[in-house]
């Protein structure tokens, strides 16, 4: 290869030329700085390989989550449901991120009721008729990392709780709708927090979804309490969760300090979530898991 060649490879790795690849998109984000908006680093871009990567992944992520839905049921323990997980993940060529991730000790997060998130599974809690609970699954395949979660009515839930999960639902998918590229992720997390107000609920401040793909965790930490025209502008190749927590009672939460992992309602409502990982496209975004 000449050297002019490879100067114009593009940076974002896809192996084009720099010019009809990512100048136009480098073009806008320049100008967009200039205005002092907040704009996404290179290293969250992703190239089309990596977005066909996490894409995999993410199919391993839902078909796990689906194995779930037809087991899921009374009397089943959140530890069976990690042992559905890490087996089935393992079956479809899988790892299970959550295990080990900062000594987290399971391959799921299990949340039922009042716990808003990171729920250890475990031997002692047994589902009940009447419990909702967020099953959290997240996959590594071939490096690349998805994240989603779905909500389960166990038996007849009072109308209450039912009502809870379909808005937390619902939310999801105006987050989702509010998703275009070149507008505000600030945007984005209104409309989710809107919904959620309006159906006389609340929606967690301190705790919200984040860039995934090539690491679990990565920038942007996206918000579902923010305002218009704030936080970072949404650009093609990115990849990132909408996850937003929507309780029932008041938005203020706790971590149990016995575990270091579980968070829970200060006002012991109950809480809902349900977690998508979108792509950025040029048109809207893409589901990569659900
Ligand atoms: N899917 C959860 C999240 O993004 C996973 C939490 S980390 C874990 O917040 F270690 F608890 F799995
Ligand atoms: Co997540």
């Amino acid at each position: 290869m000449k050297e002019k060649e490879r100067e114009e490879l593009c940076w974002c790795g896809s192996g084009r030329a720099y010019e009809r690849c990512h100048r136009a998109f480098d073009e806008k984000i320049g100008e967009l700085m200039r205005k002092k908006y907040i704009t996404p680093p290179r290293r969250i871009i992703k190239n089309p390989a990596q977005l066909q990567g996490i894409e995999e992944s993410g199919r391993i992520n839902i078909a796990v989550l689906d194995y779930v839905s037809q087991r899921i049921r009374e009397g089943v323990s959140t530890r069976q449901i990690d042992q559905w997980v890490f087996q089935k993940t393992g079956e479809l060529g899988g790892v299970p991120a959550p295990l080990g991730y900062e000594g987290f000790p399971k391959s799921v997060c299990t949340s039922v009721n009042d716990q808003v998130c990171h729920g250890i599974p475990s031997e002692e809690c047994v589902l009940r008729e009447g419990d909702i609970i967020n099953v959290d699954v997240s996959t590594i395949y071939k490096g690349y990392y998805s994240d989603s979660s779905r909500m389960f009515c166990i038996g007849r839930v009072s109308e209450e709780k039912k009502r809870l999960v379909e808005v937390a639902r619902e939310c999801v998918r105006i987050g989702v709708e509010a998703v275009k590229p070149w507008s505000f992720l600030g945007d984005m997390g209104a409309a989710v927090h809107e919904h959620a107000v309006k159906n006389g609920y609340t929606v967690v401040e301190e705790i919200g979804g984040h860039g995934v793909g090539l690491a679990f965790h990565e920038d942007p930490w996206v918000g579902f309490t923010t305002k218009r025209g704030t936080e970072m502008i949404m650009a093609p190749g990115m990849v990132f969760t909408i996850e937003p927590m929507i309780n029932q009672g008041g938005p203020e939460v706790f971590v149990d300090e016995s575990n270091g992992w579980t968070v829970y309602t200060a006002d012991g409502k109950p809480s809902a979530q349900w977690e998508v990982t979108v792509a950025v496209t040029e048109e809207g975004c893409r589901i990569l898991a659900y």
